[in-house]
């Protein structure tokens, strides 16, 4: 009888202290603790998260692990997924405005485009937040020729009226420092997803007619590059 009432104290105490050891304040988190995963909303304007700076990845390690690599899971990144990328890929990492990826003469003449199914996106990286273009699924217009079935593509595309005048008056000259400046992003955002383990791959190939339309291009507008990205199949 003793043994059995000291047995079912030992265990109401136990059951109290895993409580107590359960109830972590709000400002601590577990190190088991899955990451917030929120849908992306098919919104006229997406707020971003902010960025996940505490990725853990060596640089070396992401070097080694950076492919090309064309075949995506049907899984969708989450917002904060979203957030993170294009973050890395352009967005602002200094008080003066001033980017992740270098441009020629500070011009920042890249733009990224987010098509997804619900539409495309342009990505505003000073306001952090994306704004619908179209309503339009452009995927089959980013695959082009290619057989690609991914998520979402982030489309580069450089605006070389951002030139000064002096130089952008030389088409030939600024589109070529544009090609750079475009090989700079698709670069980080090979790096990124290389680091967070997401597939992705550097496409020239699209079709840019399609493209321009629907995205509405202004004649200073030219299409560069497409990273299609999503988890690895
Ligand atoms: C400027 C450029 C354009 C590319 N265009 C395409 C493309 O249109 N389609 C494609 O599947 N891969 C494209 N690639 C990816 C290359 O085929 C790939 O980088 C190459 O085979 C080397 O493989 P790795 O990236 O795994 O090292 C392109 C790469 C670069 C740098």
């Amino acid at each position: 009888m003793k043994k059995s009432i000291m047995k079912t104290a030992a265990s109401t105490l136990c059951a109290v202290a895993m409580t107590a050891c359960a109830q972590v304040p709000s400002n601590q988190t577990e190190a088991t603790d899955e990451k917030a995963r929120t849908e992306i909303p098919a919104d006229s304007i997406i707020k971003l998260t902010e960025p996940d700076k505490t990725l853990d990845v060596s640089l070396m390690q992401a070097l080694s692990d950076r492919k090309s690599q064309r075949e995506f899971a049907e899984k969708q990144l989450s917002l904060e997924e979203l957030s993170s990328l294009l973050w890395a890929a352009n967005g602002v990492n200094r008080e003066d405005g001033r980017r992740t990826a270098p441009s020629a003469v500070n011009s920042q003449d890249i733009d990224i485009y987010v098509c997804m199914a619900s539409g495309a996106y342009l990505y505003d990286a000073k306001q952090s937040q994306l704004e619908r273009i179209t309503t339009e699924d452009l995927r089959p217009a980013v695959c082009g020729q290619q057989q690609l079935v991914a998520p979402m593509f982030l489309v580069m595309v450089a605006d070389l009226s951002r030139y000064p005048e002096g130089i952008a008056s030389q088409r030939q000259v600024v589109e070529g420092l544009a090609k750079m400046d475009a090989g700079y992003v698709s670069g980080n955002i090979g790096l990124y997803c290389a680091a967070a383990q997401f597939a992705t791959v550097p496409r020239a190939s699209m079709d840019k007619e399609a493209l321009t339309k629907a995205l509405n291009l202004k004649d200073s507008q030219i299409l560069i590059l497409n990273n299609p990205v999503g988890y690895m199949k």
